[in-house]
């Protein structure tokens, strides 16, 4: 597993705060969506979680890259803000392509032109594979 992608669906807050159109809810939907569609259920793992903090700036996502130690924080700001128990963090905004939000957290070496339903069955998912 290369990324860790956890979604807020806190009733609290994260249902009723919307990106895109999008509440936490949908967001969580969407990119299993994505990530289905893409084969990627091997390197993304896409899964619900309660208040993740900076729920003023949500709905929230955190993503975790494993592969390189990083955490990135989602939510409907870009770049700075205080949130409560984290301190000062960084956003980045979700965008409204998730497939790029996926895309733009896996290791470099991964070519998504090679990422195909097919591709994933016959274990063609990464350049060096080829
Ligand atoms: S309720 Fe979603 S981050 Fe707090």
């Amino acid at each position: 597993m290369d990324v860790n992608v956890i979604v807020c669906t806190d009733p609290i807050r994260c249902l009723k705060r919307f990106s895109h159109g999008r509440n936490g809810e949908q967001l969580l939907e969407e990119l299993q969506q994505v990530v289905g569609q893409h084969g990627l259920q091997d390197q993304v793992q896409v899964t619900p979680c309660r208040c993740i903090f900076g729920c003023t700036y949500g709905p929230r996502i955190d993503v975790a890259r494993r592969w390189s130690g990083e955490k990135v924080l989602y939510g409907t700001v870009q770049g700075q803000a205080s949130i409560s128990r984290r301190g000062t963090v960084r956003f980045s905004e979700i965008p409204e392509d998730l497939l790029g939000l996926v895309r733009q957290n896996l290791p470099s070496n991964v070519d998504f032109r090679f990422i195909t339903v097919d591709n994933v069955r016959t274990g063609l998912r990464r350049e060096g594979a080829r």
